[in-house]
């Protein structure tokens, strides 16, 4: 037997951990049971998506996204255009799409390469189809407060905050919440989704003057500034919830994302990792929209 000395640690807090991976596993079975029971009633879920170009990076995401349809049980159409593809030719395959009854969601990776008219494409697709929820439909019913296909990542947030806090009495409601970032994909929809859960939501992007004050006074913060380690670990009040939802390469290999891991977790009350945090949670749910897309337009009920 060896002797076990006590080692005088301080009192540090250390965040708990919001486990993405393993509430995305959860979505992703409960999706299947579903599709599963589809299935047998003679439906099949399908999804369209097209890679335009070489970025690797995209490569990686569709490939995650192909991955999780087969496990699923969705169909999955995909259609990989090299980057000299024109608009009108990416116009007409969603043409196609759109007219093709097996095909229940479209989903053209973003970025695009350099040339194509991005918001005319992702304009061109229905918006019963449109899964990824950026069209001036999907976004404007959000607006209302009436959502119906709702954008992947900000609605995963939605999700992580009510599965983590539900059994933690914890809701966004009354929250002073603070979104880092306005992009269509993500920061705008996030903002409305928080407005439509009740919380005081401040949206805060790259001309904002004071973006450390405004992050020490949030109860939650949702990081989507695309800006490696932007939100200082100083600057996280105890208590609040950090979502961070940026993903950056460093020079190590290392996946990091824009809150300061390391110090924000010494302070926050709970925090998302990263990678194993948003990332999977924005997969479940795009199989979700998927799913939700096919039983609409078929007239299955939501
Ligand atoms: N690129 C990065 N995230 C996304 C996403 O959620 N949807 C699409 N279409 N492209 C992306």
């Amino acid at each position: 037997m060896t002797d076990s000395a006590v080692v005088a640690s301080p009192a540090a807090h250390v965040a708990e951990l919001i486990d993405g991976k393993a509430m995305a596993a959860t979505i992703r079975g409960e999706l299947r049971a579903t599709v599963q029971t589809m299935l047998v009633n003679g439906t099949r879920p399908g999804l369209a998506v097209a890679l335009i170009g070489e970025d690797p990076a995209s490569a990686v995401y569709v490939g995650g996204k192909i991955k999780a349809c087969k496990e699923i049980g969705i169909q999955s159409i995909e259609a990989r255009l090299p980057a000299t593809t024109t608009t009108a030719e990416v116009l007409a395959l969603i043409d196609t799409w759109n007219a093709d009854d097996s095909v229940d969601g479209i989903l053209v990776q973003l970025p695009l390469p350099r040339g194509l008219d991005t918001q005319a494409i992702v304009a061109r697709i229905s918006p019963e189809k449109d899964v990824d929820g950026f069209g001036a439909d999907n976004l404007g019913r959000l607006a209302q407060g009436k959502p119906r296909l709702v954008a992947c990542t900000p609605w995963g947030v939605m999700e992580m905050l009510k599965r983590w806090g539900q059994p933690h009495g914890w809701t966004p409601a009354g929250k002073r919440a603070v979104v880092i970032g306005r992009s269509i994909t993500v920061g705008r929809p996030m903002a409305l989704l928080l407005l439509g859960a009740d919380a005081t939501v401040t949206i805060c992007h790259s001309r904002t003057a004071d973006l450390e004050s405004a992050v020490r006074q949030a109860e939650l913060v949702v990081a989507a500034a695309g800006q490696r380690h932007l939100v200082k670990g100083e600057w996280i009040q105890e208590g609040t919830v950090v979502i961070d939802v940026g993903i950056h390469r460093g020079e190590d290999g290392k996946l990091t994302g824009d809150v300061d891991f390391a110090p924000a977790s010494q302070r926050a009350r709970a925090i998302t990792p990263v990678p194993g945090g948003v990332g999977p949670m924005t997969i479940a749910m795009l199989m979700a929209n998927t799913v939700s897309a096919c039983r609409q337009r078929r007239g299955l009920g939501v």
